[in-house]
C-alpha cells in the first residue's frame, strides 16, 4: 500500500472514534421518546439521561490528558473503544433510571477521551500538506455518526426498540478496538519516550521513504526547546495558543450548534410544524447537510486554510441565526415562520460544518508543543464539553422563559463575537509542520 493511502487508512480507523462520538450523542434524540414511557421519566429524569453523556465527557476530558502523554495515543484509543462497548451494553440492558444514567455516564467517559485522543493521534501521523483534511475526517465521522443515529432511531421507532438503538453503538466500538491493534504508535510520542528506532520505522512506513532523518531531527530539535511539564501551557509564548484553543472550544458550543443537533424537532414544533414525519424529515435533512458540508470543509481546509473557513462560516451562521430570531421577534406570518425555521437551521448547520465544526478540532491538534500536547488538548476539549453541557441544559429553559426570538438573538450576538475572535486572534497553520508551528509560536511570528 502506498504511504499516503496507508495514512488515510490510519486516519479512517482512528476516526471510528468520531463515529462513536456522533452516534452516542445523537441516538438519544429518538431513544428518549421510548425511554420516557418505559421508565415514566420526569423532565428532571430526562435531563439526567440526556446530560449523563455530557457530564461523563466533561469529566474524562478534564482528567485524562495525562493518559495520552503517559501511555501513548494508541493504547488510550484502544481503552476508550472497550469503554464504548461496555457503555453501550450497560445502557441497553438498564432496568432502572439509575442504571440508565450510569450507562450514559460510562459512554460519556469514553466520548470525552476519544474526542481529543483521535484528532491528536491523526495529527501526529499526518504529513503537513494534508493534516487538516485528515484530522477533519474525524469531524466527518462525527457527522456520519449523528446521521446514522437519526436513521437507526427512525428504523426502530415503529417498534419502540430503544435498547437496540443504543446497543448498535457496540458494533463500531468493536471495529475500532480491532482496527487500532494493527496501527502503529505515533512517531512523535515514541520520540518523546526515547524510542527513536521504533519512531524511525513508523515514519518510514507512513511517509513511504527511507529518508526520514530530517523529520526525526526536526521533532527532536523542537523537543529540546520545550520545558517539559504542564506549566509550559501557561507560559507567555503559549498564551495565544491557550486563548485560541479554549476560545474556539467555547465559541464552537456557545454559538448554539447542539440546540439544533439535539433539539431540532422542538424548534420545528415552535415554528408551527405539526406533523411528526415533517419534523423527522427536516431533522434528517440537518444531519445530511452536516455530512455533505463537512466533506466540502475537508476538501478546502488545506487549500483555502483554516482562517477563511472560520470567517465565512461565522458570517453565515450569524446571518441564519439572525433570520430565525428576527422572524420570531417580528411575529412573521405562520407560513413564513415554518419555512424560516427549517431553512435557517439548515443554512446554519451548513456554515457550522465548514467552520467551527472541523476547525476547532484541527487547530487544537496542532498549536500545542509535543510534551504537553495531550494535556493541552484535553483542557481545550473539556472547556468545549462543559460549554456543551451548559448550552444543552439551559436551552429548554431559555425557550420556555424567553421564547425562540430572544434565545436565538443571544446566540446571534455570541456568533458576532466569535467572528471577531476568528479575525483578530486565530492564526493560520495551513501547510506548516507541527514543529514549524511551534518554532513560530516561540518567536512570536505565527499569525
Ligand atoms: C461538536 C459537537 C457537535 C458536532 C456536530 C462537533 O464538532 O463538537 O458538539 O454536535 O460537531 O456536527
Amino acid at each position: 500500500m502506498g504511504s499516503s493511502k496507508f495514512v488515510i487508512v490510519v486516519a479512517a480507523i482512528a476516526a471510528l472514534s468520531g463515529l462513536l462520538f456522533g452516534y452516542d450523542t445523537g441516538v438519544i434524540s429518538g431513544a428518549l421518546l421510548f425511554m420516557r414511557t418505559q421508565f415514566h421519566l420526569t423532565p428532571e429524569g430526562e435531563g439526567r439521561v440526556v446530560s449523563g453523556v455530557l457530564f461523563g465527557a466533561t469529566f474524562s476530558s478534564m482528567v485524562s490528558g495525562r493518559l495520552t502523554d503517559r501511555f501513548g495515543r494508541k493504547r488510550v484509543i484502544l481503552g476508550t473503544a472497550l469503554l464504548f462497548a461496555i457503555g453501550s451494553i450497560l445502557t441497553a440492558f438498564a432496568s432502572s433510571v439509575s442504571l440508565l444514567v450510569a450507562g450514559r455516564v460510562v459512554l460519556g467517559l469514553a466520548i470525552g477521551v476519544a474526542s481529543f485522543a483521535a484528532p491528536l493521534y491523526i495529527s501526529e501521523m499526518s504529513p503537513a500538506k494534508i493534516r487538516g483534511s485528515l484530522v477533519a475526517m474525524n469531524q466527518l465521522a462525527i457527522t456520519i455518526g449523528i446521521l446514522l443515529s437519526y436513521v437507526v432511531d427512525y428504523a426502530f421507532s415503529s417498534t419502540g426498540n430503544w435498547p437496540m438503538m443504543v446497543a448498535l453503538g457496540a458494533v463500531p466500538a468493536v471495529m475500532l478496538a480491532i482496527g487500532i491493534l494493527f496501527l502503529p504508535e505515533s512517531p512523535r510520542w515514541l520520540i518523546l519516550n526515547n524510542r527513536e528506532t521504533q519512531a524511525a520505522e513508523v515514519l518510514k512506513r507512513i511517509r513511504g521513504t527511507e529518508q526520514v532523518s530530517e523529520e526525526l531531527t526536526e521533532i527532536k530539535a523542537a523537543l529540546s526547546e520545550e520545558k517539559g511539564d504542564w506549566r509550559e501551557f501557561f507560559s507567555p509564548h503559549l498564551r495565544k495558543a491557550l486563548i485560541v484553543g479554549v476560545g474556539l472550544g467555547l465559541f464552537q458550543q456557545f454559538t448554539g450548534i447542539n440546540t439544533v443537533i439535539y433539539y431540532a424537532p422542538s424548534i420545528y414544533k415552535l415554528a408551527g410544524m405539526t406533523s411528526d414525519s415533517g419534523s423527522i424529515l427536516a431533522t434528517a435533512g440537518v444531519g445530511l447537510v452536516n455530512v455533505i458540508m463537512t466533506v466540502v470543509a475537508l476538501l478546502l481546509i488545506d487549500r483555502a486554510g483554516r482562517r477563511p473557513l472560520l470567517t465565512i462560516g461565522n458570517i453565515g451562521m450569524g446571518l441564519s441565526l439572525a433570520a430565525l430570531s428576527l422572524s420570531f421577534l417580528l411575529h412573521a406570518d405562520a407560513q413564513v415562520l415554518k419555512w424560516v425555521g427549517v431553512g435557517s437551521t439548515l443554512v446554519y448547520v451548513a456554515f457550522f460544518a465548514i467552520s467551527l465544526g472541523p476547525v476547532f478540532w484541527v487547530m487544537i491538534s496542532e498549536i500545542y508543543p509535543l510534551r504537553i500536547r495531550g494535556f493541552a488538548m484535553s483542557f481545550a476539549t473539556a472547556m468545549s464539553w462543559l460549554s456543551n453541557m451548559i448550552v444543552s441544559y439551559t436551552f429548554p429553559m431559555l425557550l420556555a422563559n424567553l421564547g425562540v426570538g430572544i434565545t436565538f438573538g443571544i446566540y446571534t450576538i455570541i456568533t458576532i463575537a466569535s467572528l471577531a475572535f476568528a479575525i483578530l486572534l486565530v492564526p493560520e497553520t495551513k501547510g506548516l509542520s507541527l514543529e514549524q508551528i511551534e518554532r513560530q509560536e516561540r518567536s512570536g511570528t505565527l499569525h
